[in-house]
């Protein structure tokens, strides 16, 4: 039996993700039918899968549940003509799609570039970013749009930084990583007509910003091929697999993940903290009393946003989850919002507390594909709000908040608040 038509509709529509309603009915899901069967208009079936601990399962079984070749949810639509574009080969091929044996090559080229050991020596430089970022907010005289005005930029600045980009590429980084995420919101993504934005026939599919990004990262290998820096780009442009250079898919979609997965996902969580201690006064004042909360504070404020909707995965073979069972070739939409409010593993998951522990979030996902970045994603979020509290003296909403409608990233997208800063 699917699930009722009313959840069906809401998981495929990114307006529920925008106006809260997806979390009634992730609710109902883990409650009646933790890995119920969706039929959509315009998709084709899935079933979704809305409990930590299934998740769990699932996500530390990469041989039997692959990412590839479909790891976001997109339109029956949307996937052909896609496919049409390429001649039925991924146009991206990324960490996100692959899967064992070739996942576990490719992840080993950088994973020790992303452990904390590495990273320390970034601190100084991103700790003048962060500087800069609350200069800039508290230039603004006490009222901001946090997400537009700072959310948004600092983490696409860490990401330049790590890239060794110039810092003027960085509003045409913005706007690709817009494009290619903001998919099926008309205000952050002018076009709508990306790879995850096709709803019906009509719509043409428009490519250019994938085009746009493919040239300009062509270039930076040739660039760091010839003269190599200590940045990440450098040993994407070096590195090789079996002896041999990765080929242009392979380094393009390396790059693209690194560019686009960090930026988006940070700022929403660093968005969504700030617009938790908005609303409540009294979260914000346990911080200020107690600065060693801090990293308490910014591991809630990835939990409650969980900016990462969902990731798909396809069983290989029959399998059994949590007492259900599942059938070769079914797809599988890991709901890790869904996760983050699971009354199983957290106590009160509906309330913000900025000393939530133990915190036992899956936001970053889990095995095999756990987020490669993020180490760096809480050292730039600490970092910031090490320069930021001690200067806020109070914050509080100054109009509407708005979220992103988007079934896959999603989170602050207008955060208009007033404060009191030194
Ligand atoms: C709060 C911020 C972030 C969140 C919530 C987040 C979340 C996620 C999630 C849910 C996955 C998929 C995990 C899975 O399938 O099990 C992922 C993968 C990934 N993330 Fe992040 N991410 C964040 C920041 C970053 C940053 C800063 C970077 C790097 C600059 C990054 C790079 C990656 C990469 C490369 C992957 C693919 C890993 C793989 O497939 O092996 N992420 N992230």
């Amino acid at each position: 039996m699917p699930i009722p038509a009313e959840h069906a509709a809401r998981v495929a529509d990114p307006a529920a993700y925008a106006d809260g309603s997806i979390y009634e009915t992730y609710r109902w899901l883990r409650a009646n039918d933790p890995l119920g069967h969706v039929e959509a208009e315009g998709y084709d079936p899935f079933r979704v899968v809305t409990r930590h601990a299934d998740i769990m399962e699932i996500s530390r079984q990469p041989e039997l549940f692959h990412n590839g070749p479909q790891p976001i949810l997109n339109t029956r639509v949307g996937i052909r003509k896609s496919q049409e574009l390429s001649g039925g080969k991924p146009t991206v091929l990324s960490l996100i799609q692959m899967d064992p044996p070739m996942h576990g090559q490719y992840r080993g080229l950088t994973s020790a570039w992303f452990q904390p050991g590495n990273l320390k020596s970034l601190e100084p430089r991103i700790r003048e970013l962060a500087r800069a970022s609350v200069e800039r907010m508290a230039a603004t005289g006490g009222r901001c749009d946090f997400v537009n005005e700072i959310a948004l930029h600092y983490p696409l600045q860490v990401i330049m930084e790590i890239m060794g980009l110039p810092e003027e590429d960085e509003p045409f980084m913005l706007k690709l990583t817009q494009e290619m995420f903001g998919v099926n919101d008309p205000d952050l993504n002018e076009k709508g007509t990306g790879a995850y934005a096709i709803q019906d026939e009509e719509q043409e599919l428009d490519m250019s910003t994938l085009w746009k990004m493919m040239e300009y990262f062509n270039k930076l290998t040739a660039e760091r091929r010839a003269n190599p820096t200590d940045d990440l780009s450098s040993i994407i442009a070096n590195a090789t697999i079996d002896g041999e250079p990765l080929d242009p898919l392979g380094s393009m979609g390396y790059y693209i993940i690194t560019a686009t997965a960090g930026h988006d996902t940070t700022s929403s969580s660093t968005g969504g903290g700030m617009w938790a201690l908005a609303e409540h006064p009294e979260e914000f004042a346990k911080l200020k009393a107690d600065p060693a909360l801090l990293g308490l504070f910014i591991d809630e404020a990835i939990r409650w946003t969980t900016p990462v909707k969902h990731f798909m995965r396809q069983a290989q073979a029959d399998a059994e989850i949590g007492g259900h069972s599942i059938a070769k070739d079914d797809w599988l939409m890991l709901c890790y919002a869904a996760a983050s409010r699971d009354e199983a593993v957290f106590d009160d998951p509906d309330v913000f507390r900025a000393d939530r522990k133990p915190n036992r979030h899956i936001a970053f996902g889990y095995g095999a594909h756990l987020c490669l970045g993020q180490y760096l994603a809480r050292m730039e979020m600490r970092i910031l709000f090490e320069e930021l509290l001690p200067r806020l003296d109070w914050v509080e909403l100054d109009g509407d908040p708005a979220m992103s409608k988007a079934t896959f990233v999603n989170g602050p997208k207008r955060l208009p608040i007033r404060f009191g800063m030194r």
